[in-house]
């Protein structure tokens, strides 16, 4: 049986197993959208992962979702990530970017715009902005000929990215965010070529990934899907006809890999499985539920046909995840208070485990 700890070739990148550390967002970007000395460290201390996917990072700055968030749009936010990259890399690590394009889970408060959407729908629940959290606002509908504007801001950041020293990036296609807005089947009312069937529900998502290969190739582009979601309060018609449709183009352009998160039923995601000839990552738990991925949940995944396993909140409280994991010392718990605040504290502050001569 596969095991997390066999190699794994990743387009040009061997990664030396097959432990992934999930995109999670942290909030603690300076001013300006930069990536800071801390957020070196701290990703270099997880370097020992198979792969890094770094938190969701803005492709523009009405892409924007949380205050805090570090950027890929300008020149002073590209310079910036380069310490980060080169300090994984000098611990022996890979690490692609996340491109996240929040859409309507943003606020004006936060960017300086009224966020925009596939159509004027609010997501459910509150947004942060920096005075705390508000109500979602009502997006501006896209015009159609904008549409591709906002596709083109993947490919842009990830030339970035890879200009930056990164290895590669994930369009955030999952949560509730832009992608996930256009594939949901409340969110997006359009009646134009990017809503109704699903045909022209993927449409924003193909265009996306498309331009971002077109930018940096497809063995540097991945892509990550939460099929049946329902984050932020979006609704997916067809999910399994949704996302066969899409994983066949996805195919077509051959991308590095598909993230997918287990938000829906196990014999669904083993559809998805069959219909994506590439490699899987999976992110075996639903994200945010009660119980974080362990050991049990990446076996049983490995032997489902998942090529990679992504661990999120393990990552957080355990630099040394992958150690752990192979010597069977215990994983230390998360403190839930530091995920989105406390500068260093709960972000560079939980150690390696010290093994006895
Ligand atoms: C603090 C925090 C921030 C997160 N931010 C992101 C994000 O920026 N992008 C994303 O795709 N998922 C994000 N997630 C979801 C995780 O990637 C992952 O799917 C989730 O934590 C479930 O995996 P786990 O049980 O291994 O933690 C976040 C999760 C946490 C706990």
């Amino acid at each position: 049986m596969t095991s997390l700890f066999q190699r794994y070739d990743l387009g040009a990148l061997t990664l030396p197993n097959r432990v992934v550390m999930a995109p999670m967002t942290r909030v603690r970007a300076a001013a300006g959208g930069l990536a800071t000395p801390s957020m070196a460290t701290y990703y270099a201390q997880r370097a020992s992962a198979g792969l890094i996917v770094t938190e969701g990072v803005q492709p523009s700055l009405i892409g924007q979702s949380n205050p805090g968030t570090p950027g890929l749009h300008t020149d002073e936010q590209q310079a910036s990530w380069r310490p980060v990259t080169d300090a994984v890399h000098a611990n022996g690590g890979r690490i692609f970017a996340q491109l996240m394009h929040g859409g309507r889970v943003s606020h004006p408060d936060t960017t300086g715009t009224r966020p925009v959407g596939p159509s004027a729908v609010a997501a459910v629940g509150d947004v942060f902005t920096p005075t705390g959290p508000r109500p979602a606002p009502v997006p501006r509908a896209l015009e159609t000929a904008e549409i591709p504007e906002h596709a083109r801001s993947y490919g842009d950041a990830a030339r970035r990215a890879v200009d930056a020293g990164f290895d590669g990036v994930e369009l955030h296609g999952a949560n509730g965010y832009l992608i996930s807005q256009f594939l949901s089947s409340n969110a997006n009312l359009r009646t134009d070529g990017y809503g109704g069937s699903v045909a022209h529900r993927i449409r924003f998502a193909v265009e996306a990934v498309s331009a971002t290969v077109e930018a940096v190739g497809a063995a540097r582009t991945g892509i990550r899907l939460s099929p049946g979601g329902t984050f932020w309060g979006v609704e997916e018609k067809e999910v399994t006809e949704l996302y066969t449709a899409l994983l066949g183009e996805l195919a077509r352009l051959d991308v590095a890999y598909v993230h997918i998160e287990a938000t829906t039923d196990e014999e669904v995601l083993l559809e998805l499985r069959r219909a994506w000839p590439g490699t899987l990552v999976m992110n075996p738990v639903l994200p945010m539920g009660p119980k974080q991925t362990g050991r049990s949940d990446a076996d049983h995944w490995l032997g489902l046909g998942a090529d990679l396993i992504s661990f999120g909140r393990a990552f957080i409280a355990n630099p040394d995840l992958v150690e752990r994991l192979r010597t069977g010392v215990p994983i230390a718990p998360v403190d839930e208070a530091t995920y989105y605040q406390g500068g260093d504290a709960g972000y560079l502050t939980y150690p390696a485990h010290q093994y006895s001569a």
